[in-house]
Formats: structure tokens, sequence, C-alpha cells
């Protein structure tokens, strides 16, 4: 086994025009580096082996495929990326709350393994879905999703986005997407016909609150009152477009019942996931009434209070191409969401 000088005289044999160690000529010879070092891959322990490119990966690893050096940057707690409208963006954006399925594989490569299921309860036009076959493409490996969605437009619209979308990369000579299981139906009825452990990933949007209309009511005026214009958006208050994001529902609830039937699901999708899968939830917090509405505390909190599971992170989405508008200039503070929180929990030990 090399010593740690013969590792530092094989570095110095690669070395640049001032004499340092030349990383990238080093990757070019398709030598291991890791941090900017030549690994001795003798001195790697049994469960370790390398891997050209992307470090060192370690066989014991249960959340992911990732290498120890993607592991560091995948544990990020913000996500500051803007997703170009992509995959039939036109289509896919009549539904108000869709997510761009890049962010949706970006998360599945940090929560699952290649060949590992995903179950998305709440599917909308199939951003989890859709995330799950980009896997394949970008390296990471297939996953095989299941979503369930109760409103029948949506899932015709999934369908139609993945034909149209599988028909442009066919042209370009791009292998298609995978076509995911997207069940019509709902998912309090659904996820009886998924067997109990079997879903290494729950990953999801939550259905928003719908406010009672009196609240509703009093919210809007109060945000058309604050509102002087917008620098160059489209209009849309913060207020609103978090209420208004699923379209398909006319029922309206309080926050009590909203919260108390997200908890009430979420127990029961709970024991469809494995002892050690993660549930992955989209939720965006509210600006209502002059007070800032922490749905995604609210919303972890209620979760933790009925399913057997623990918070183990809230990352941030931070998507810097969201417009901003003028609220409450020049009297009050008003924030624009730019940001949507994604709360990370894992099962409890039995
Ligand atoms: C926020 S959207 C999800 C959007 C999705 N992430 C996408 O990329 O399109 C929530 C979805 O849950 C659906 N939904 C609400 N309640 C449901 C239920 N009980 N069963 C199944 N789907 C439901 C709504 O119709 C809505 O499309």
């Amino acid at each position: 086994m090399a010593d740690d000088g013969d590792r530092h005289r094989q570095s110095r044999l690669i070395t640049d025009e001032d004499g340092g160690f030349d990383a990238e000529r080093a990757r070019d010879e398709s030598l291991p580096v890791e941090n900017g070092e030549l690994i001795d891959t003798d001195e790697l322990a049994d469960h370790q082996h390398y891997v050209e490119d992307r470090g060192i990966y370690d066989e014991r690893n249960r959340v992911n495929d990732l290498t120890g050096k993607e592991w560091k940057y995948a544990t990020k707690s913000v996500l500051a990326e803007g997703y170009p409208p992509d995959v039939q963006h036109d289509l896919r954006s009549e539904h108000g709350g869709q997510k761009p399925p890049r962010l949706c594989a970006e998360l599945i490569g940090r929560f699952s393994k290649a060949g590992d299921t995903v179950l998305d309860p709440f599917a909308g036009v199939g951003g989890t879905l859709l995330g799950a076959s980009f896997c394949e493409h970008d390296g990471t490996g297939l996953r095989k999703a299941i979503g369930f969605e109760r409103n029948e437009r949506w899932t015709e619209l999934y369908e139609t986005v993945l034909t149209r979308e599988n028909e442009e990369r066919r042209a370009r000579g791009e292998a298609p997407l995978a076509e995911q299981d997207l069940r019509h139906g709902d998912c309090a009825d659904l996820i009886d016909e998924i067997a109990d452990d079997s879903v290494e990933l729950l990953l999801t949007d939550v259905p928003y609150w719908h406010m009672d209309e009196l609240e509703q009511t009093r919210n809007e005026r109060e945000t058309r009152e604050s509102k002087l214009g917008s620098f160059d958006g489209d209009g849309t208050a913060a207020t609103e477009s978090a209420a208004s994001n699923d379209t398909d529902s006319g029922t309206t609830q309080t926050k009590a019942e909203w919260l108390a039937d997200m908890a009430e699901k979420f127990d029961r999708f709970t024991d469809a996931v494995a002892s050690d899968g993660h549930l992955v939830v989209f939720i965006g917090d509210m600006y209502r009434d002059q007070s800032y509405e922490f749905l995604s505390a609210d919303l972890a909190r209620a979760i933790e209070s009925t399913a057997p599971v623990t918070l183990a992170a809230n990352l941030i989405w931070y998507d810097p191409t969201k417009d901003l508008h003028v609220y409450g200039y020049p009297f009050s503070f008003v924030p624009s969401m730019v940001h949507q929180n994604v709360l990370v929990f894992r099962l409890d030990d039995e």
C-alpha cells in the first residue's frame, strides 16, 4: 500500500507550469482526483470505490447514488436555480401549480437510488413523474414513478405532454422519456393499492389550502389596496398566487381543516414508504391579512403530529427568475415570495 510520501511523489509528477499539482491534466489522463488531489485508490476502504469524474462512492450509502463530493453539494439547504421553461411548458403551465421536472429530478437524485420507486399522491401534470424519467438521461438512473391525480384534465395533459415531448426528442435523435404510471382518482382511495414499504421516496407538492370565501375576499381587497403596480410581472399578487394555484377544487376549508386533512393523508401515505425512505414536500408560505402565514412550519408540525416521521430539513427553492412586484410600497413591508419550501421528513425508527 502506498504511503503518504508515495502519494505526494505521484502528485508531483503531474505539475503545471508553476510546479503545482495539475489536477486538470490528471483528470484528462483519467487519474482519480478529488478536491484537487490525486487519490491513491489502493488506500480506499473495501466499501469505497472511485467513480471517474465524480469522486469516491461509498457502498454503504443508503440514501442516494451520490459520491462524497456530490453529497456535500446536495446537502445545501438552498436550491438557487431558476429552471427555464421546458418539457412542453406551454401545456404544463395550464396547471397553475406545476413544478419544473428538472428540479424534481434534482430532488429525486438526492433522496433515492437508481431503480427505486417514487410516489406522488398529488401529481398534477406530472412534474415528479417527468423528473423520475429524466433521471435516466441525466446519468443517475431511471426511477419508477407512480402518481395519483383526481382531476382527469391533468392526467390527460400528462399523456399529451409526454407524447409531444417524445416526438420532439425522437426527431432530434434523442432517447424518449419513459412513461410513468399516473393513476386517475382520489389519493385517499388509491393509496390502498400501494403495498407497505414499497416506495423509497414520496415527492409531492400539496394542494393549497382553499381559504373560505370570506377570508379570501377580505384578503384580495387588502391586496388590491396595497398594490400600486408591478415592475415587470404578470400582476399576480403574493397572496393570490398560492391560493389559486390548484384550480380544480371548488371546496373551501379553514386552515385547521386543511392541516388536519393533510395530516391524516400523510399518515396513510407513510405506510407505503420504506423504513429508510424519505418524504419530500413542496409547500409555499403565504402573506395574508398583513401577516406571514408560515404554512410550511404549520404543515410540518401537522404531519409530524400524525405520521411516524421527523422533519429532517427545510430546503428552500429560491427561483431567481421570478418576477418582482410592488407590494405595500411605501407604507408597509410586504414580501415578494421568490421561494418555496421543500420539507424533508425521514421515517421514525419503529
Ligand atoms: C400543487 S398541485 C401538484 C402539481 C404538480 N407538482 C405538477 O408538477 O403538476 C396539487 C394537485 O393535487 C391534486 N389533488 C388535490 N387533492 C387530491 C386528492 N385528494 N387526490 C388526488 N389528487 C388531488 C390537484 O388536482 C392538483 O393537481
